[in-house]
């Protein structure tokens, strides 16, 4: 391996693409060596030694108090970071996820922006916005965040690593040279983030700024917003590393949770869990919650524990095929994710914040909620409509005809009325026209080879619509 990577950095053409390559080699191949010791090893968690989370490791975000007074004070040591990186695969997006129309011509970034621009001028500050991107998101991130350059808010983006994929029998690198399709290379996840942070000089430009924790979320999640209450308690408590979790549903079993592990927090992700004990991983009352990645960091532990090459997260092999030149290649790519590093910070526990602080959107299924009349728009902050306080969000299933963000926006160009909703399915060739009203159960399913046009102005409740019947 170390003779492949030495022949992808020899054939760097540009010096001024060198030196940062290089360093990136260095990392991948630590990476790639920790995982090929893992494997040997077996890093298997012992079930037997996982507790619960102890009520100092979770403090309930309601016992939190404010503090005024030491607000902007606060306020003058944070800075906010979105993770950007990765494509919206899964909603067939080609670019970034964080460019989807999410409301009023607003794209998820945009409305990222301007909570952050409402928060100083409401405090009268002047916390920073920053994007990790990846070298597939960064062009179109740029063409979108141009816009602000005259705004009050200053976006500082850079690029996370590129690491070579490598192949799933040889395990050798895919990419024949520095210049090899972007196909052949990859982001290794948001656990990256620490590395990049430091090697692109941001920690550093950060720190002598006085900016001393950074607030990180999913570029998806509208609901990721400053709190100043978990902001003052990670300053008043000390903690390096804070972890906002979330009561976990039966449609969360999948999430990380919080565990006490040999006397420490760790994060244990399914993956990890042996698969004889899944279906214990996935109860609601043995792991109460989950992890939102809604995280708050000391950037002072993140440039120690950076320069001491401390941080060991633990590695998710992902496995995908690709095509390259003609033919589709197995391939595996080695992730970390951020918030498998909590282990290695001082003091860090979580915070159990109220679901509101998680509004993920993960299909288009999720982007019909979060585009619709549940919620409304507040400085950039997507809040539930009051009348549905206390109850759970409507469950929506599209499908495979609304599967990518496109097509769900050909066929429900008008976003329905929703607020009396409890079930919604659609499956087939539907199109929704402008005004609907959907209430109760509502389940519209169209044969193959049917179609059928909901009319404008239609109001659904509690009724099935078949392919042969026209409302
Ligand atoms: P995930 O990969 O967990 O979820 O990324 P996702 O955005 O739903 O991705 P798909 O649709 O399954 O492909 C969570 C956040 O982390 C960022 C993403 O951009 C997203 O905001 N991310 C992910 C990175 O910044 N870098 C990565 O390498 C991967």
């Amino acid at each position: 391996m170390r003779n492949a990577l030495n022949v992808l950095v020899d054939s760097v053409e540009n010096p001024d693409h060198q030196r940062r390559f290089e360093n990136e080699m260095d990392s991948f191949f630590a990476l790639y060596r920790r995982f090929l010791s893992d494997k040997a090893s077996g890093t298997a968690v012992d079930w037997e030694k996982i507790k619960s989370p102890s009520p100092s490791e979770v403090v309930q975000y309601l016992t939190l108090s404010e503090n005024v007074e030491k607000e902007t004070a606060s306020l003058a040591k944070l800075a906010v970071l979105k993770l950007n990186g990765g494509l919206g695969t899964s909603m067939g997006c080609v670019g970034p996820k964080s460019v989807i129309e999410v409301r009023d011509g607003n794209t998820f970034l945009d409305l990222s922006v301007r909570q952050i621009e409402h928060l100083n001028r409401r405090y009268d500050t002047d916390v920073p916005l920053l994007l990790m991107n990846s070298f597939n998101t960064d062009a179109d991130t740029a063409k979108i965040i141009k816009k602000y350059s005259g705004h009050r808010i200053r976006v500082r983006t850079f690029n996370q690593s590129r690491f070579p994929r490598i192949y799933k029998d040889s395990l050798l690198p895919v990419p024949e040279s520095f210049d090899d399709d972007l196909e052949t290379w990859y982001p290794p996840g948001h656990g990256d983030l620490f590395e990049s942070l430091v090697s692109s000089g941001e920690l550093d430009a950060l720190l002598a700024q006085g900016r001393e924790i950074l607030f990180v979320s999913n570029g998806d999640n509208l609901g990721a917003t400053v709190d100043t209450k978990i902001l003052n308690h990670m300053i008043e408590t000390g903690a390096e590393y804070i972890m906002e979790l979330t009561d976990k549903t039966r449609a969360d079993v999948k999430g990380g949770t919080l565990i006490n592990y040999e006397g420490e927090v760790r994060l244990l992700e399914i993956a990890q869990v042996p698969k004889e004990h899944v279906e214990e991983f996935k109860s609601i009352k043995k792991f109460k919650y989950f992890n939102t990645n809604n995280l708050w960091i000391n950037l002072k532990a993140v440039k120690r524990l950076v320069e001491s090459n401390a941080i060991e997260s633990e590695i998710i092999p992902n496995a995908k095929t690709i095509t390259k030149g003609n033919s589709d290649i197995n391939v595996m790519q080695l992730e970390t994710a951020v918030g498998a590093a909590i282990r290695h910070f001082d003091g860090a526990h979580g915070v159990n914040v109220p679901r509101s602080r998680f509004l993920p959107v993960k299909t288009c299924s999720d982007l019909l909620l979060v585009k619709s009349d549940l919620f409304y728009l507040e400085h950039g902050a997507l809040k539930l409509d009051p009348t549905r306080d206390g109850f759970a969000n409507p469950l929506i299933k599209l499908g495979s005809h609304f599967k990518k963000v496109n097509d769900f926006q050909k066929r429900l160009p008008h976003m329905p009325k929703i607020l009396e909703l409890d079930h919604l399915t659609i499956t087939g060739n539907v199109k929704v026209g402008r005004d609907v009203t959907l209430k109760g159960t509502v389940i519209i399913v169209v044969n193959e080879n049917e179609s059928i046009d909901i009319p404008n102005g239609s109001v659904l409740e509690n009724v099935v619509v078949t392919g042969n019947l026209r409302i």
